[in-house]
């Protein structure tokens, strides 16, 4: 592994802190993130919705659809990809465990959509 690599991935919370399907937000550094667990894996985002800045974690998910409540805009957390009334992708990133911590990288979050 490279350790340029090492060095982005950063600690967000542990796996003890989730239950199934749950939404968290967690302070990465000075960044704040929604991490989601779909089944096992975790997936990181932007905390706050492209479109108006609603705290994603007010959202609902549903299998890998997130849904933010404020406009119901919503995305697939595997792919980023807008679903429905959402007018841009949602950057999108996979998390990893590590001795039961969920680690982040905040350099795969770096091409944040324009906002509108
Ligand atoms: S603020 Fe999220 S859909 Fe409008």
């Amino acid at each position: 592994m490279n350790p340029r690599d090492v060095e982005m991935w950063q600690e967000a919370c542990t796996v003890a802190d989730f239950s199934d399907e749950e939404m968290r937000e967690c302070s990465v550094g000075e960044q704040q993130v929604l991490l989601v667990r779909v089944g096992e894996e975790f997936i990181t985002c932007p905390a706050l919705c492209p479109h108006l800045d609603e705290p994603l974690v007010f959202g609902m998910v549903d299998g890998s659809v997130l849904t933010c409540t404020k406009h119901a805009w919503q995305w697939d957390l595997k792919t980023g990809d807008a679903i429905g009334l959402a007018e841009c992708p949602l950057p999108v990133a996979a998390a990893r465990v590590e001795n039961g911590k969920v680690m982040v990288n905040l350099a795969a979050l770096c091409n944040a959509p324009t906002k509108i």
